[in-house]
């Protein structure tokens, strides 16, 4: 069985980030386990599962363009990423690879970290993959769905094939409304984009809003949600809450969230 001194795991991207390399070194150090943790940037994802195979490399996280792609490389497929569509988090037991989607839970924890959620109405603006993930999770939790979407053909498609209703485009959310929670799963806002697709008289005092862009932390839709007495949740804490779950998947061990956060802080500061 191939192997290595520490333990490999990491992460496969387009444009590999940085968070992921800060919490879960930070988190192997405090618990003293022997293993690291990088990122790697691949357009190669038959390449990087080869690799994986060959090195023995224990864990990895799968962002873009690998998430849907990398499916046909791997020995299994777990009933949720099926549902999904998608792989986020690969592991590897004993040269056997099977691929993930925690991308929900990493979202549903965030949401809880601010409200309960059975019971509740949300409002999931976007079609894509992390729409989808999010839908599911919301679904787990006993949330009913209302999804908008730009293109009408997405947005119903999504909609149909995960139970909600298709509420019509963003515009749309308003008069759909009140909702407790919404989410908005675009990339609008990302980077430098300063946009915002929420209309802002849906943002009341009160709701739960929710933006998936992880970079920058603050984007226009939550400075406006929090100007407007809504309560505001980072993308980063989805990124956060998946980690803290793909390190159980990895190791084992449960990480100690403060330890997560505390590096995630200091790489975001770090820019
Ligand atoms: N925080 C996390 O852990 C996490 C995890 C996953 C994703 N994300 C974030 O979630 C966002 C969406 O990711 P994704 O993977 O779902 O992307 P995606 O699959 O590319 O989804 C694109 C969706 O966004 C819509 N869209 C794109 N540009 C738009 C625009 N200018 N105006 C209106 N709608 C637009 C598309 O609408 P059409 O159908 O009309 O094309 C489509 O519904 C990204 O910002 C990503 O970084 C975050």
């Amino acid at each position: 069985m191939p192997s290595s001194h520490p333990i490999l795991c990491g992460s496969i991207a387009g444009r590999p980030g940085r968070f992921g390399v800060a919490m879960h070194n930070a988190a192997y150090r405090a618990m003293g386990l022997d293993f690291a943790y990088v990122a790697f940037g691949t357009e190669d994802t038959g390449g990087a599962v080869a690799a994986m195979r060959a090195l023995g490399i224990r864990g990895l996280g799968v962002t873009m363009p690998h998430k849907q792609r990398i499916m046909a490389y791997l020995d299994r497929i777990d009933e949720t990423a099926w549902a999904i569509g998608a792989v986020n988090t690969v592991v590897n037991d004993d040269g056997v690879l099977t691929g993930h989607n925690v991308d929900w839970i990493g979202a549903v924890r965030a949401f809880r970290e601010k409200m309960d959620l059975a019971g509740k109405v949300a409002a999931v603006v976007g079609a894509g993959g992390g729409a989808r993930a999010i839908i599911y999770g919301l679904n787990e939790a006993g949330v009913r769905v209302s999804v908008f979407n730009r293109s009408i053909d997405n947005g119903r498609a999504l909609a149909k094939s995960m139970g909600a209703v298709f509420g019509g485009p963003p515009e749309a959310l308003e008069a759909a409304g009140p909702f407790d929670l919404i989410a908005h799963a675009t990339p609008v806002g990302f980077g430098d984009d300063t946009g915002c697709l929420i209309p802002e008289a849906a943002l009341t005092r009160g709701v739960v809003v929710f933006d998936a862009v992880p970079v920058p932390v603050e984007t226009e839709l939550l400075r406006t949600a929090a100007a407007r007495g809504c309560v505001a949740i980072p993308g980063v804490r989805m990124q956060l809450q998946q980690a803290a779950y793909q390190f159980r998947l990895y190791t084992g061990r449960e990480p100690d969230l403060a330890v997560l956060e505390a590096a995630l802080s200091t790489a975001m500061a770090a820019g």
